[in-house]
Order: structure tokens, then sequence, then C-alpha cells
């Protein structure tokens, strides 16, 4: 499964959707940027999993001491590195490492941030100090269900257990003190149907990677036509085609010792 993720990341090379015009109206108010801006400081080590080509690691995490960000595809880091030449006064290096399989000292960062990736909670908790911080977005089992459902397939469709609940139980379990989870529902609204099918063709949402077959030949899969323009035809709006997206943060505080 990770070896389908990594060769569908490394064609893609970018998490870049500036090219795709829609509009997002936020129901839930938590956003994971504001919350890595809260628990952190001007002299923070921080360290971003899964940073793709640092689009948002570049744009949006906050100026802190020095941000580390790692992907395990090449290609995202070379165009994070490429990305990088824009924001010449970003205290941030950009690094190719597996997420789940970490290399970096005992109690090193004071923050990781990880937003859309694979994590493995126990190597976390190893790199973050006694009182560090770990802020995750994810993607929820519930996230595009309509459609999801009209396809019958997709991002954690066949999971009996949601994905946040996986997450939440690995964080305790790792050994983190203080766990807050808070579901995040926001819509989007695609200005046309070229941009929502701009979205489905790069994004895991209907081609889970998890439910792909290992011996295939990976390529970028094509959409069912029919299924598609059924769902373009109900889900159109006077602002545009929506989308419902269901999210999780979770804010987790390693506490070693109590303050
Ligand atoms: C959905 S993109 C999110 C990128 C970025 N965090 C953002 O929010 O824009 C997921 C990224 O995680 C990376 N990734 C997935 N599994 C990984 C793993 N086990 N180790 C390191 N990177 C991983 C992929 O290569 C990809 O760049």
């Amino acid at each position: 499964m990770q070896e389908n993720e990594l060769k569908r990341y490394e064609d893609i090379g970018n998490w870049d959707f500036s090219d795709i015009k829609y509009t997002t109206y936020q129901e839930t108010d938590w956003n994971f940027y504001d919350e890595i801006k809260k628990h952190s400081n001007a002299f923070s080590l921080l360290l971003d999993l899964g940073t793709g080509g640092g689009e948002k690691a570049l744009s949006l995490l906050p100026d802190v001491g020095m941000i580390i960000g790692t992907d395990f595809s090449k290609e995202m880091i070379k165009t994070a590195n490429q990305n990088k030449e824009k924001f010449p006064n970003k205290k941030i290096k950009f690094v190719c490492m597996d997420n789940l399989k970490m290399t970096f000292p005992e109690k090193l960062f004071d923050l990781v941030s990880a937003r859309h990736t694979m994590i493995d909670a126990k190597q976390i908790y190893h790199v973050l100090n006694d009182n560090g911080y770990l802020i995750i977005e994810g993607v929820d089992k519930q996230d595009c269900w309509e459609l999801k459902t009209l396809f019958h397939r997709g991002q954690a469709f066949h999971d009996p257990i949601a994905i946040s609940k996986i997450d939440y139980e690995n964080i305790k379990k790792a050994g983190f003190q203080k766990i807050e989870m808070q579901e995040i529902i926001q819509y989007e609204y695609y200005e046309t149907k070229e941009d929502l099918l701009a979205l489905l063709l790069k994004t895991p949402i209907l081609d889970d990677f998890s439910e792909m077959e290992t011996s295939k030949n990976i390529h970028i899969p094509s959409i069912e036509k029919d299924l598609f323009e059924k769902y373009v035809s109900t889900h159109t709006t006077t602002k545009g085609i929506e989308l419902k997206r269901v999210l999780y943060g979770i804010i987790a505080r390693k506490m070693t010792y109590r303050s």
C-alpha cells in the first residue's frame, strides 16, 4: 500500500491546487495553521511531516526558529526546494524521509505537524521534547461521503473504523497525555465540473491508495463519466458544485513532566 502511495506521489510531484477554482465555506472554527502558531514561538523547532511540495509549509507555517519539512517522495522534496526559492527568508529545510522510519534523534522537536499524511504516533512521541506538541489534520472516513457512496469506493470508504478514531487511539497508546480532537466540516464549491474533476484526478478521494492492487502498474485512473455527471447535476448550487469535506484536527501534548 505504501509503495502504491509513494509511486502515485512521485508521479504527481507537487501538492499545488492553485489552478483549481473553488471557494470554501468553513463551518467549524478550527484552523490547522492557527493552532500551530498558537502552540509555537519564534524559537521553536518544528517538524512538518508529509510536507508535499512545501506549498503550504512555505506560505502558511508561522515564522519559528527553524522548520524541517519531510516527505518520502524525492519528487516532492525537489519541488519543495524549487518552491523555497520564492521564500528566501523562510527558515526551512526539506529532507527526504519516510514518516514511518524517522531517523531524527530523541526529543529534538518542539512541535510536529502533519496535514493529510501518514503518521506513526510512537515515532513522533520519540522525537518530541518533553513538553512538545503534535498537531495533525486528517481526512476522515465521512469525507465526500455522497460522492464516495455514488462511486461505491474511495478513501477509507470500506474501513470499519473511522481514521480519526484510529489516530486518536494510537496517539493515546503512544503516551501523549492531553489529547483534543475536533471534527472539521467545510463545504467546497467548484466553479466548473472541470475544476472538480481536476481535484478528483489528483487526490486519493475516489481512488484510495490502500484499495489499489500492488501488482498493477499504477497510473492516474480515469473517473466514470456517467457517475461523475450524476454527482455534478445533483450538487450544482448557485455557489458552484458542492463537495462536503469532513476532516479532523488533533492537538496532543507529550507532557513527560507536568507543568
Ligand atoms: C495529501 S499530501 C499533503 C501534503 C501537505 N501536507 C499539505 O497539506 O499540503 C500527502 C503527502 O504525504 C506524503 N507521504 C505519504 N506517506 C508518507 C510517508 N509514509 N512518509 C513520508 N511522506 C509521506 C506524500 O508523498 C505527500 O506529499
